[in-house]
Order: C-alpha cells, then structure tokens, then sequence
C-alpha cells in the first residue's frame, strides 16, 4: 500500500498558559545571551499570551527603566530587532531581592500575586545558590502545588553535591514541577534523533554490536573562555559538558526504544544507558581517558592566545577531553563509543558518527570503506549517510565512498530555533520530556566523579594542543590503540 507523507502532531500544538516567569540571575550572561531572545522570539511568534510576565530578579538597586534599557540595549547588540525587543520589555519587570534570603522576598510576593497563572521560577545562578533559593521560595509562601522551579546545569559539581541539591529541593517542590535544563536536549537535531531512531525501522535493525563496529560523539567548539574564567577554571570539560551534554548524546543514541513518548519512559530508558556504562577508575583513567588544555595556535587564520594566558595564570583544568567508554548491555557489548569534547578546536563541530561493520568478505580489489551514518547536531544540522558507489565508466571498476547528505535547512527551509526557546515553553506547558530526571543526574555524575578521582590520584594534568587543531596526540593515541581514527570534521562555522 502506498502511504502518503504524514506529519505527526507534537506537543508543541498545545497553547502555552498565561505564566509569570521569574528569572534569578537576570542580568547575567545566560538570562541575555540564551533567555531573553528565546522569550523574544516566542513573544514575536505570537506563542506568548498577552498576560504573561516575566520578572528579572537582580540584586542591585538600579532602577527599573534604567535595567530595562541596559537590557534592551544587550539584546539589540546581538541582533535582535527593536520591534522584536519591545514585545518582552512590554511584559518584563524588574524586582530587588536575594534569592538566597526569605525576607527579601516581599516585592517578589507582591508581584507574584495572581494564583491563577502557572508560575515558574528559573535560577539562572550558580549551583551553590539553587539549595538556599529553594528554600527562601518556599518560606516566602512563593512555591505552591502547581509552581516549577527550572535549574540550570551545572547541577552540583560531584555526585555528593548533586544529591544535596536533589534533596533539597524534593522537600519543597514535587519531582514533577522541578526542570533540570539540559540545553543540548532542546537542540533540533538531538530531538531528531528520536524521531530518527523510532520512527524509521530501517535502522533499529542495525543498531546494535551485529553491524556497528564503533561510535564517536564529538563536541567541538572553537571558542575559549569567553568571560566565563571564574566558572570554567574550577569546572573543567568533563564537568562542564561531558556530564550533561556528551552523556545525554550518548543516552539518547543507545537507549532502547521507549514504549511511549511520555517523559518517564524516555527518562527510563536514557537513566538505563547511564547506569550501563562501565565504570573507567583508578588507573583505567590513564588508558581510556586523555585530558588536554589549549595553547596559542591559531583559528580560521586567526591567531588565538592559550588557555593560561586568556586566564592570567597556570592552571591544571582541562578544556579538552577524550573517553573510551563501553555499554555493558546485549545491544552494545563490545562497541567502543568514544567521546571527545574541548575549546578552541579547529572547527565548531557537534555529532555522533556512528561506523557499522566492514562487509564481511570484499569481492573487489581492496576493502571497501564501512558504512558511516553520521548525525550531525551543529552547524549545518543533518544527517549524513556513507555508502561505496562505482565510479561511471567502462575501465576498470573502481569504487568511492560517497555521502547522501540530508541537511535541515534544505530539507525545511525554516530557522532553527534556539534550544532555549522550546525549552521555556515546554516547562510552562508542563512537559518534562526534555528535561534531566534526577536520577540521570546522579546516574551521570556517578559515572564521572571515578574519572575525576583517577585523574587526581594518578596526577593525570593536561596534556598541551595548540589552539585549532582537534585536542592532544594523546587522544588520537588512545582510538589508535584500538586501531581506529577520529573521523575529523569537516572545518565549518
Ligand atoms: C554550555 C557550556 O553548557 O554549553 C559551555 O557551559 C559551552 O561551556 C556551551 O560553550 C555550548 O553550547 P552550544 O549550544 O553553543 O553548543
């Protein structure tokens, strides 16, 4: 039978409720680099109802209208249009108050004073405030049964943190209203992957140790430290992107297909992979992990200083890392999955390449190359897939691998939007579907705290790359070893 081509509803149908947003951290560089223009461009896109408020907490006493320009003024510098602009100043607020401290609180009470609207508290800060917030939220009467609270990663820095955290907040709001962001979740191709993965039967057969030999998840970046030294000196890259971002990739690649979409499900089977990767400790760290840090080199042509000299001094944090993991489990048994994250790469460059099998006998001259599927999250959003073709001819028969290559904005001609964008409607809308459970948390720290402390045990300090090359020789050493190379991205963005 011939089925025409459908289009599947989404939750994204559902109209968003009127909301009062209070951000902590509004003047901060997530709240104006991420938060704003994705309210910015909800509001513009008419997803916003009218009545909804969005209010800035900030500490400083600064007045409203001159934090409001400030603000305006921030958002216009990256882009953002006027018109566009004055749709969120139309609705923004700005409140004085410390999160951390109760009896600040009463403007925010007064403000936040219309029960019949969903309510949602985001703390834009750093982690060591989120315990000492959650707790003023609630003594101030401000978190009731149908409030949410959104967290922003890092959650914690180490299991034992996390779980504080977790703990904390569980005794003042349900499981069920707490969001744990996790921006990567709310990227377009990370949600494709589901769709690609369970709504294709072409590939679930061969998704498994049968036919793929290995995968590589690859987070590149060309950017250094970006104002952010005080944050990215004490976290690292297992920290700051390994433990959330590369792991969620990693989850969302190997889990089993969830019987439903429904956010317990999904979280089910992504909190299965974490707790199915094996452990890398004690002195395993020195062979299946690699730890670098970035020195001067040069960028598209452009020269770019090293890590310690961006920073002012020496350090022994990490701006790249390498990992050779494995998934005990039937499905994955004996596939390698290698990760790799780091700064000031040779190019910006996010995705999992996904290398199946060689043939297992080659009736041609030669091996033909392995089948490569290659879904890529960021630049040029897609999903490529490598074949061997015949080269056109009547000589002698030779073969090439070739790409089909089935890039989003050729497929859709539309803007991708921001992750942040989906994300915030989501919460409102109460869906939690890409959002972190607090068992994937500490499923993913737990996973990572052994590495942490194999690093620090054996001294493991970073090895030196030069900026725009792809991380230490250490790191093309440990895939060698197994007798396989990164596949290097191509240099784009
Ligand atoms: C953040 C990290 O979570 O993600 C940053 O803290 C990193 O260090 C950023 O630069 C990358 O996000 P994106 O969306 O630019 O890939």
């Amino acid at each position: 039978m011939y089925h025409h081509s459908s289009t599947l509803p989404l939750p994204e149908r559902t109209p968003v409720p009127t909301f009062d947003l209070a951000i902590a951290g509004a003047s901060g560089d997530l709240a104006i680099r991420k938060l704003f223009p994705a309210l910015v461009q909800r509001i513009s896109e008419g997803v916003i109802p009218d009545a909804s408020r969005i209010v800035g907490i900030v500490r400083s006493g600064e007045a409203e209208e001159s934090l409001k320009a400030g603000t305006a003024a921030r958002l216009t510098e990256q882009g953002l249009r006027t018109s566009d602009v004055d749709g969120l100043l139309a609705r923004l607020s700005y409140v004085r108050a410390d999160v951390s401290d109760p009896a600040s609180m009463a403007d925010l009470s007064v403000c936040l004073d219309d029960p019949g609207r969903v309510r949602a508290f985001y703390l834009a800060t750093p982690p060591d405030l989120f315990i000492p917030a959650a707790r003023s939220l609630k003594s101030a009467g401000l978190l009731d049964h149908d409030s949410r609270l959104i967290l922003e990663k890092p959650l914690g820095r180490n299991l034992a943190s996390a779980r504080a955290i977790n703990d904390a907040v569980a005794e003042v709001l349900a499981e069920s209203r707490t969001y744990r962001i996790d921006h990567y979740l709310g990227k377009e191709t990370v949600q494709n992957l589901l769709v690609l993965r369970f709504a294709n039967s072409l590939f679930e057969r061969s998704w498994s140790q049968r036919d793929i030999d290995h995968v590589q998840i690859t987070v590149a970046e060309t950017v250094g430290l970006e104002q952010r030294a005080d944050y990215y000196d004490r976290v690292g890259a297992l920290r700051d992107m390994v433990q959330n971002h590369v792991l969620q990739l990693l989850c969302l690649f190997a889990m089993e297909p969830p019987n439903t979409l429904d956010a317990d499900a999904v979280r089910d089977e992504k909190v299965r992979v974490l707790r199915a990767l094996r452990p890398i400790q004690g002195r395993d760290v020195l062979r299946h992990t690699v730890r670098g840090q970035y020195t001067a080199g040069s960028i598209a042509g452009q020269p770019v200083p090293g890590y310690a000299e961006e920073l002012g001094r020496d350090s022994g944090a990490e701006t790249f890392t390498a990992l050779r993991c494995e998934i005990d489990t039937w499905r994955w048994g004996g596939v390698p999955i290698y990760l790799r994250t780091g700064k000031r790469m040779g190019a910006r460059c996010s995705e999992i390449a996904v290398t199946f099998k060689s043939v297992p006998h080659s009736i041609f001259r030669g091996n033909p190359d392995p089948n490569r599927l290659v879904i890529r999250v960021q630049p040029d959003d897609g999903v490529q897939l490598q074949f061997m073709m015949k080269v056109p001819g009547s000589g002698r028969l030779k073969l090439v691998p070739r790409m089909l290559d089935l890039r989003y904005d050729t497929a859709f001609g539309e803007r991708t939007p921001d992750a942040y964008e989906r994300l915030l409607t989501d919460v409102i809308r109460g869906d939690q579907t890409l959002f972190m459970r607090r068992d994937e948390v500490e499923a993913a720290w737990s996973f990572v705290d052994p590495i942490i402390e194999g690093w620090s045990e054996h001294y493991a300090t970073p090895h030196r790359y030069a900026a725009g090359t792809f991380g230490p020789s250490q790191a093309v050493g440990m895939i060698e070893r197994d007798g396989r190379s990164w596949a290097e991205p191509e240099a784009q963005g």
